[in-house]
């Protein structure tokens, strides 16, 4: 791997214009594999929606940090996280990306067979290789935590504070760290569900989404729900504050007409808002009135990410037969111009018009915190 340069400097808070990243971190490979040792292997990742895997056997197998890690729910109803790697000569367990096995997780190369638990429980002539310990030869472990319903999962050793890292960004953002349970997610339901394969870095899709100088340019639906947005200060530039919907407005809507009400646990002081946060490296989500839309990336290559976004409903909502395409439309359309837009600034980061980077104004300011979250991370 070559050595990647990296600036630690901070900016000065007193001028208008502060800088970006330099292109190279967006396009050199050698940048995203330091990203993957130093970020992705070292966070947690929100790897899936809990209810993706509702019985016993049922497999999901995502791409952490440039591992492959397998998620099951086990006979016990827990869910584990491991390496998707057979102990024996290391073929992958599972290549589909989803799935359910009926009673382990058996290696199609020479049947090493593991328990949902990782345990190995079976293989072709073990009985008679006394000296093998079968807990040593299990499938290595992935820590695991859930919240907000979804799956959040971490490759370090020792992984950092969930309370600090996770629940904490969302606090800040905020203002509390009770906040969010009014939307009690992890009991809402998937609606509907996209996945965007976004042919750029994930840090040109991290940066976009904490900004909205582009609001008025691209989006015209989201700006005419919620008009503050078209001054160009994003949600999240103030702490606790949730963009107010216009006064024509009746719901979160692709035209403004009404929604599904207001979900029953979310108080008055957060109806007709609109709250964005964003988790650190890979979690965006917004909360609305009557749904959630919780987006999670998965950066794949230095210039792909796919990013799999959940709009979540009570399950009332659902099982009224409701049609969402109004309420989905909306942010739909939004990240459909999102990444239009960082498609469009892929290419011109390896141009030598933007090897020293680009500039920050004022209401992106806040960027400069992820920039320098950025490059204290992957210089460390
Ligand atoms: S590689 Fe899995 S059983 Fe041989
Ligand atoms: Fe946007």
């Amino acid at each position: 791997m070559s050595s990647v340069e990296v600036r630690t400097e901070r900016p000065e808070p007193t001028t208008s214009l502060i800088p970006t990243l330099p292109g190279t971190h967006y396009t050199d490979p050698a940048v995203f594999e330091l990203e993957q040792q130093r970020i992705f292997q070292r966070r947690w990742f929100a790897s899936a929606r809990s209810s993706d895997l509702p019985a016993a056997g049922d497999f999901r197998n995502v791409e952490v940090g440039g591992e492959s890690v397998l998620i099951v729910r086990g006979r016990d109803g827990a869910l584990r996280a491991f390496l998707n790697v057979c102990r024996h000569r290391g073929a992958r367990l599972c290549v589909a990306g989803s799935g359910t096995v009926r009673r382990n997780l058996q290696c199609p190369y020479h049947a090493w067979t593991y328990g949902l638990d990782g345990s190995l429980v079976a293989a072709p002539n073990l009985a008679s290789m006394a000296d093998v310990d079968r807990k040593e030869y299990g499938l290595i472990d992935v820590a695991l935590q859930e919240w907000l319903g979804t799956v959040w999962v971490c490759l370090a050793d020792e992984p950092p504070s969930f309370a600090e890292t996770v629940q904490g960004a969302v606090a800040a953002r905020l203002g509390g760290t009770d906040v969010i349970d009014g939307w009690d997610i992890d009991t809402l339901a998937v609606g509907k569900r996209i996945t965007y394969d976004v042919k750029a870095n994930w840090k040109l899709i991290v940066e976009n989404f904490m900004e909205c100088y582009h609001c008025a340019t691209i989006h015209p639906e989201l700006t005419e729900v919620l008009p503050e947005f078209a001054e160009g200060y994003a949600a999240q530039y103030f702490v606790g504050h949730g963009a107010e919907f216009g006064e024509e407005i009746s719901g979160f809507t692709v035209d403004g007409s009404a929604g599904f009400g207001t979900l029953s646990g979310v108080d008055g002081s957060h109806d007709r808002r609109y709250y964005a946060i964003t988790v650190n490296p890979q979690v965006f989500v917004n909360l609305v009135p009557d749904h959630v839309i919780f987006h999670r990336m998965y950066p794949l290559a230095v210039d792909r990410t796919v990013v799999e976004c959940d709009w979540l409903y009570p399950q009332e909502v659902l099982d009224s037969g409701a049609d969402l395409t109004r309420s989905v439309d909306l942010f739909h359309r939004v990240n459909l111009q999102d990444f239009d837009a960082c498609e469009r600034c892929q290419p011109a980061m390896s141009s030598r018009a933007y090897a020293a980077g680009g500039v920050l104004v004022p209401s992106e300011h806040h960027i400069g915190e992820f920039r320098d979250w950025v490059v204290t991370a992957i210089a460390d």
